[in-house]
């Protein structure tokens, strides 16, 4: 099988497309033909030494998602050799082949390809989470989405609209504000110097929940912009991974700060968001109300410059490794 392979943090050179063995499931286990592997920002991170694998994940292949066709089955797993199925792994993914416990796997979409189901998991998972579990995000309410053309900036921007909820979205681009518009209800804020004020004029009284990819200086102006018993959601730090923070405000308005991350939590944990999003989100990403935003598919020789584009923030939505490419 092929993997994407680096056997040292740097620049993109050290990605190299390598020939590697068949791996073999144990007990409780599946092997995945994976068609599809998402990429994300923490490829970037691992890549260049700046964030290790959970312990017992591999060193080195990147890769925290995918979508495939299980090929062999170790024991009684309750899945069948043949299923199309999705999900999140410490690491590994930018492989043809990769072993999963098969607790943690999700049924994919059906009728839909898996390159783009690929693009499903860690952003309609973090999303659902970040939304719903830690953002408390109730019908009627108003929530402010930071990056909202981003992989999980998209997938929020549906489940809140779903939910029956007000959306607000940044972006430093006015393109990507306008896409938006087209895949939900939205109402776009350019996040230069001014977009605190803007934010208060499309909602005088405050937003319900923010949820927050970016971080670093968007903290401060967001939690001044939460109405009483807010909470703030924060999930990426793009921005930067300091703020300064009126701690006052933070008291007297009893706000919460929520940080949270998918890839080191407990596996039970992620088992049970692997379900909530199996019942809860799947239905409607087959039917297509719902639908996962692809930049584009890039061939596994292209990974280079697919990493280079995510450096350049150029993106819209997600990028899939397609692997029926050379
Ligand atoms: N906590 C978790 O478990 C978890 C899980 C998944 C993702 N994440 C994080 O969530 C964020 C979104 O992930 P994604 O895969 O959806 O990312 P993505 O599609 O690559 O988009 C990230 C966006 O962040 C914005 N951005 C980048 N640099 C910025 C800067 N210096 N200042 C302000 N905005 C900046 C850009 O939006 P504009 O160009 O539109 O401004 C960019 O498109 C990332 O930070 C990611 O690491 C966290």
């Amino acid at each position: 099988m092929r993997a994407i392979v680096f056997d040292r943090p740097g620049d993109v050179d050290v990605l190299r497309l390598e020939e590697r063995p068949t791996p073999a499931p144990g007990r409780g286990e599946v092997r995945v033909r994976v068609h599809g592997s998402g990429l994300n920002r923490v490829d970037l991170l691992q890549r260049r030494g700046l964030y290790p694998p959970p312990k017992g994940s591999p060193t080195d292949v990147l890769g925290v998602e995918y979508a495939g066709v299980i090929d062999e089955v170790g024991g009684n797993t309750g899945l069948t050799v043949g299923e199309s199925v999705m999900g999140i792994v410490g690491g590994g993914a930018y492989a043809e082949q990769i072993i999963v416990p098969a607790d943690e796997v999700m049924r994919a979409p059906a009728g839909m390809s898996l390159q783009h189901a690929a693009a499903v998991p860690e952003a309609f998972m973090t999303a659902y989470d970040g939304l719903f579990t830690e953002g408390a995000l109730e019908r009627g309410e108003l929530v402010l989405i930071h990056a909202v053309g981003s992989g999980v900036g998209t997938a929020a921007l549906q489940l809140a609209n779903r939910a029956g909820a007000r959306v607000i979205g940044t972006s430093r681009s006015a393109d990507k504000l306008s896409r938006a518009k087209l895949l939900g209800d939205v109402d776009g804020v350019v996040s230069d110097a001014q977009w605190p004020n803007a934010v208060k004029q499309l909602a005088p009284e405050g937003v319900d929940v923010v949820i927050d990819l970016v971080g670093g200086a968007m903290v401060r102006p967001s939690l001044a912009l939460l109405r009483d018993r807010g909470r703030h959601v924060l999930i990426g730090l793009t921005a930067g991974s300091t703020a300064e923070l009126d701690l006052g405000r933070l008291l007297s308005k009893r706000l919460i700060l929520r940080g949270t991350v998918l890839r080191t939590r407990p596996v039970a944990e992620k088992i049970l968001l692997a379900r909530a999003v199996e019942q809860h989100v799947v239905p409607d990403l087959a039917t297509g109300r719902l639908r996962p935003v692809v930049d584009s598919l890039v061939a596994p020789s292209a990974i280079r410059e697919a990493h280079q584009r995510l450096e350049r923030n150029d993106t819209f939505g997600k990028l899939v490794i397609d692997w029926t490419k050379t």
